[in-house]
């Protein structure tokens, strides 16, 4: 099976498990399933690609489109594109969508009561948010529109990462977007390649 370029955009509240996820996945299909893969993760483009810009609906929305560009461009290239940024605009986080062709973008949800993503509070940001230095926080007071018709929908306050990362895969695998593993835990190619090879010392 030859690759197909698609893009994995996670969309959740900080804290919701967008970046955790992101990395499993990345590591699955690159390291153990030897696919082309790159990651887009809100912090780091924050540093480079979107340095400068900050935290209004505007500029939201150029960073968000920054990232759906580039993502478009490894997609069309048939290289797996994964975004993980709150994204937090139903309008934009649409944009990409048609702009990258909706047979190729897989939006993930993370949903995580905002109770529990202030109680996991990974950045320390959300009591700052809380105590007021930190202003246009999303989920405190700065908005958050849900997708309303994820390919995948993660519940991260009920799921272990475990069987959210299952969750993802098994979307990915079960609408072709990348082969399932064979029960050996190869897939098909490698196995394929395994044999030959076997073949060619004379094991088989
Ligand atoms: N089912 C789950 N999926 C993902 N993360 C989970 C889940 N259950 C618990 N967690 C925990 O929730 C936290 C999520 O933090 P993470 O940095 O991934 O969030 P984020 O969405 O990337 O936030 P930010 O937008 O601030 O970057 C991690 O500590 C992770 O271990
Ligand atoms: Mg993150």
């Amino acid at each position: 099976m030859t690759q197909k370029g698609f893009t994995l955009w996670f969309t959740g509240l900080s804290g919701s498990g967008k970046s955790t996820l992101a990395d499993l996945v990345y590591d699955e299909l690159k390291h153990r399933r030897g696919l082309k893969v790159e990651k887009l993760d809100g912090d780091v483009v924050r540093t480079n690609l979107s340095k400068g810009l900050g935290f209004s609906k505007e500029d939201r929305d150029i960073n968000i489109r920054r990232i759906g560009f580039v993502c478009n461009l490894l997609t069309r290239n048939d290289v797996i594109a994964i975004a993980s940024a709150i994204s937090p605009y139903r309008a934009v986080r649409d944009e990409n969508r048609a702009l990258i062709g909706p047979d190729r973008f897989v939006e993930v949800y993370c949903e995580v009561p905002l109770e529990v993503a202030i109680e996991r509070d990974v950045k320390g940001l959300y009591q700052k948010a809380l105590n007021g230095e930190i202003k246009g926080f999303t989920g405190v007071d700065d908005p958050y529109e849900p997708p309303l018709n994820p390919e995948v929908h993660i519940n991260s306050g009920r799921e272990t990462v475990e069987e959210s990362f299952h969750k993802i895969i098994a979307y990915l695998e079960e609408h072709g977007f990348i082969e399932p593993l064979g029960e050996s835990g190869y897939s098909k190619e490698e196995e394929e390649a395994i044999s030959a090879h076997l073949e060619a010392l004379g094991y088989l």
